[in-house]
C-alpha cells in the first residue's frame, strides 16, 4: 500500500556534460551581489572554480568568497558565512562543491538574518524561520548526499560535540543544480565510495522500513540495483562516464523525498553515523559503512520479510527459508561492501573505546523503526563494529 503523502520539489536540474552552460541564464534571474562558497580548494585544482569565475566575469556580478567549507561544516564557518553574506548584502549564494558545501550554503542562507542564536532555534530546536531566506544555487562535484536536490542542511558544532541535520522549509531547496558527472572525475576513490554507501544507507533508511507493498520500495529497489552495478564499474574505471551518470542520477533521487513517500523512514543508521561524526570529524559515508553491518543485523529479526525481500530483489538471492535468504541478503551487500573497499570498523576513524558510552547515549532513536534504538542496543552495534 502506497500511504498518503504530500511531494514538492522545486529545484530545477541541468544534467550532463556543459550543463554549466546553463549557469549564466540562471544567474541573470538575481541580483549583483553572489556569495560563491566552495571547499579546501580541489575546484581550482581540476579547474571547475575557473570555469564559473569565468561566466560571473560576463555577468559583472559582485562576487564574494567564502572558501576553505571544511567536510562537516561547522556551525563556527557557518557564522563567518553569515556575517560576510549580511556585511555585503548579498543576493544569491552560489555552492560549488559536495554535500559539506551545499549544506553550509543552505546554512548561512537561512541563519543570515536570525537575530537571535541560530544553532539553537534552528538546528537544535527545529524552530520556524520566520526572517528572510538568501536563494541558493549549487554546482555539484562531489556525489552521496542528495543535499543537490532537498532542503536538509547538517551542520556540526565542535563546542556541544554535536551534529544535527535540519529540513529547512520550502525555501531552502536549491533554486536549481547543475549535474556534471564530469566534474566528478578527480574524486579520490575514498570519497568517491564514501558517496556511493552514503546513497545506499539513504536508500535503505527508507526501504527497510515499514513492511507494505509499495510503489516506493520497487523504486527504491530499481535505485539500489543501479547503484550496485555502476559502482562497480566505477571502482574499476573513474572516468566511465556510463557509470559516473547513473551513480550522480542516483544520488539526488535517492534523497529528495521520493522515494520515502507514503512510508515510515528509518534514519537510525544515519543517527549513529552522524553521532561518530561529531566525535571524530570522519567521511560521513564511511561512518555509515563502519557501522552498517552491525545496525542492519540488528533489525532484521523484526521484519525478516523485507530483509528477504531485499536479498531477492536487489541481490538475486533466494535460499530455502526467509531467514536464511534476508541473512544472506547482508552476507552479499557486506561482500559488496569489501569490493568497494570501505572502512569497515570504526577503530579506523579514530573512535577510541572511551567515546564508546557517550555516544551510545547520544543516538536519537526513532519509534517507527523496526527496532527503536536504545543505548545498549548502540553499544553492542558499536562494539560490534570495532
Ligand atoms: O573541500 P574540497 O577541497 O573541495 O575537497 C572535498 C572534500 O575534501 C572533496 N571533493 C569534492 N569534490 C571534489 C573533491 N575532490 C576532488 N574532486 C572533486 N570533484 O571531497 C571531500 C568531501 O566533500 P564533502 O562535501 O564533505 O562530501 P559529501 O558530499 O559527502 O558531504 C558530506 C556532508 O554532507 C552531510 C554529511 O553529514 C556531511 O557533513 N550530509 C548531508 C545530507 C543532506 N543535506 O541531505 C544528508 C547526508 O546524509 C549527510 O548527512
Ligand atoms: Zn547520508
Amino acid at each position: 500500500m502506497q500511504g498518503n503523502f504530500s511531494y514538492y520539489n522545486p529545484t530545477k536540474l541541468y544534467f550532463g556534460k556543459n550543463a554549466i552552460e546553463n549557469l549564466e541564464a540562471e544567474l541573470l534571474q538575481y541580483g549583483k551581489n553572489i556569495l560563491l562558497v566552495y571547499g579546501g580548494g580541489s575546484i581550482k585544482k581540476n579547474g571547475i572554480y575557473q570555469e564559473v569565475c569565468a561566466i560571473l566575469e560576463t555577468l559583472d556580478k559582485n562576487v564574494y568568497e567564502i572558501s576553505g567549507v571544511m567536510p562537516n561544516p561547522t556551525y563556527d564557518k557557518l557564522q563567518e558565512g553569515c556575517q560576510l553574506a549580511k556585511e555585503k548584502d548579498v543576493d544569491f549564494i552560489l555552492a560549488v562543491g559536495g554535500g559539506s558545501v551545499i549544506d553550509y550554503a543552505k546554512g548561512v542562507a537561512n541563519c543570515t538574518y536570525c537575530e537571535d542564536d541560530a544553532w539553537t532555534r534552528y538546528y537544535e530546536n527545529w524552530e520556524e524561520v520566520t526572517n528572510e531566506v538568501l536563494p541558493v544555487g549549487c554546482i555539484l562535484t562531489m556525489v552521496g548526499t542528495g543535499s543537490e536536490m532537498n532542503n536538509c542542511s547538517v551542520i556540526t558544532n565542535t563546542e556541544k560535540a554535536a551534529k544535527l541535520g535540519r529540513i529547512f522549509d520550502q525555501r531552502s531547496y536549491p533554486k536549481f543544480t547543475i549535474l556534471d558527472p564530469t566534474y566528478t572525475y578527480t574524486l579520490p576513490k575514498y570519497q568517491m565510495v564514501a558517496g556511493i554507501f552514503d546513497i545506499m544507507s539513504h536508500i535503505l533508511e527508507q526501504y527497510l522500513s515499514g513492511n507494505n507493498d509499495s510503489t516506493s520500495d520497487y523504486l527504491a529497489e530499481a535505485l539500489m540495483k543501479s547503484l550496485i552495478h555502476s559502482s562497480l564499474i566505477a571502482i574499476e574505471e573513474p572516468t566511465n562516464y556510463e557509470a559516473r551518470s547513473n551513480i550522480m542520477w542516483t544520488a539526488t533521487w535517492a534523497l529528495n523525498n521520493l522515494i520515502g513517500s507514503g512510508k515510515p523512514q528509518d534514519w537510525q543508521a544515519h543517527g549513529i553515523g552522524e553521532t561518530i561524526g561529531a566525535y571524530t570529524n570522519a567521511t560521513h559515508g564511511m561512518t555509515l559503512s563502519a557501522t552498517a553491518l552491525a545496525y542492519y543485523h540488528t533489525q532484521l529479526p523484526y521484519a525478516i520479510d523485507q530483509y528477504a525481500r531485499f536479498a531477492k530483489n536487489v541481490w538475486n538471492i533466494e535460499k530455502e527459508t526467509k531467514e536464511e535468504t534476508a541473512l544472506a541478503g547482508l552476507e552479499a551487500m557486506k561482500q559488496w561492501m569489501e569490493q568497494l573497499g570501505l572502512v569497515m570498523h570504526i577503530e579506523e576513524l579514530g573512535v577510541t573505546k572511551d567515546m564508546l558510552e557517550t555516544i551510545a547515549n547520544q543516538v536519537s532513536s526513532n519509534e517507527s523503526a523496526y527496532l527503536p534504538l536504545t543505548p545498549e542496543i548502540v553499544m553492542n552495534i558499536l562494539k560490534e563494529s570495532w
